[in-house]
């Protein structure tokens, strides 16, 4: 009895350690760099086939040359329903179905400490990515998943998508967008064995922290100050966030171990949205 009790654990340690992701096929968009890229590169490690849709070109290539066989890069803009329905398709031709969508690719838009001058431009821009560029990639998964009676949709939210104050409006805004898209299309796609989840990561040193910057004022100092800003206001201490965490939360959300998980967000903020950190009672 010991032994069979010692072999399950075993078991349980072998398949959370090898490939959690064995047959399955995911579509990650936003895959060439940050986040996504760490998304991509650990669902390949873990045996899933990957399709990177993303902007940028080079950096998708050479992720893919960096990896081998099993994984392909397709230029595509999300605000694009015609590009994300062709990826999907052509993810399907390619590697046979559709397992796992995640809908990474985001924008936070430039800071801007006033209201009034906000241009509306800017917002639609933030909105059109982060929330059209989501449920357009919700909405095309399900056509192919709900044909397979299963499947899992990951999008990557923020924890600007529970508490305010913490980015522009419009990136604020869109994520607690993304949170209530996430429970809605939940709601109706669980009768297809479907799963839909979000998960939402506290500041990680990308391109996006810096993206408003100008090329040449994204110096080491700026990634530096970037760093300290986030460790200074954390609430958990001694560990920075990276996009390797985010990406084993997101895996976790893809894989079987998820089985029964759906309409959640998973937050990767070391606490920092369940403490009130203005009032300092433990600072
Ligand atoms: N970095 C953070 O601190 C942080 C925190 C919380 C949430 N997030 C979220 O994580 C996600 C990934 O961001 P990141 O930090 O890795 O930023 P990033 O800028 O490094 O990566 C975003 C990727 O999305 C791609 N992309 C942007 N617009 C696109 C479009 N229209 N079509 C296709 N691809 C497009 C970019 O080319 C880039 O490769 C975003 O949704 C972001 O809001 C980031």
């Amino acid at each position: 009895m010991k032994d069979l009790v010692m072999a399950s654990a075993a078991s349980i340690v072998s398949t959370l350690s090898c490939q959690r992701l064995s047959g399955k096929v995911a579509l990650v968009t936003g895959g060439a760099s940050g986040i996504g890229e760490s998304i991509a590169r650990l669902f390949h490690q873990h045996g899933a086939k990957v399709c990177i849709v993303d902007l940028q070109d080079n950096l998708g290539q050479n992720v893919c040359n960096s990896l081998g066989d099993n994984i392909i890069y397709l230029h595509g803009d999300v605000t694009s329903e015609d590009d994300i329905l062709r990826a999907v398709d052509l993810t399907v031709d390619k590697f046979g179905r559709l397992d796992i969508m995640v809908n990474n690719a985001g924008l936070s838009g430039p800071p801007c400490p006033d209201i009034r001058d906000l241009d509306l431009s800017i917002f639609e821009r933030v909105f059109d990515v982060n929330v059209k560029g989501t449920f357009i990639g919700m909405k095309h998964a399900a056509r192919a998943m709900i044909p397979q009676n299963k499947g899992s949709i990951i999008s990557i939210c923020s924890v600007a998508g529970s508490i305010g104050g913490l980015g522009p409006h419009a990136y604020t805004g869109s994520k607690h967008a993304v949170l209530g898209l996430t429970k809605s299309v939940a709601a109706e796609l669980g009768k297809h064995g479907i799963r839909v989840n979000c998960v939402s990561p506290y500041g990680v040193a990308t391109g996006l922290a810096l993206a408003h910057l100008p090329e040449e004022e994204r110096t080491e100092d700026a990634w530096v100050g970037f760093r300290s800003f986030v460790a200074r206001n954390a609430n958990l201490q001694g560990v920075e966030l990276t996009t390797d965490d985010v990406a084993n939360a997101v895996l976790f959300l893809a894989s079987e171990e998820a089985r029964y998980i759906s309409g959640a967000n998973l937050l990767v903020d070391g606490g920092f949205t369940c403490s009130n950190h203005s009032l300092r009672v433990f600072r």
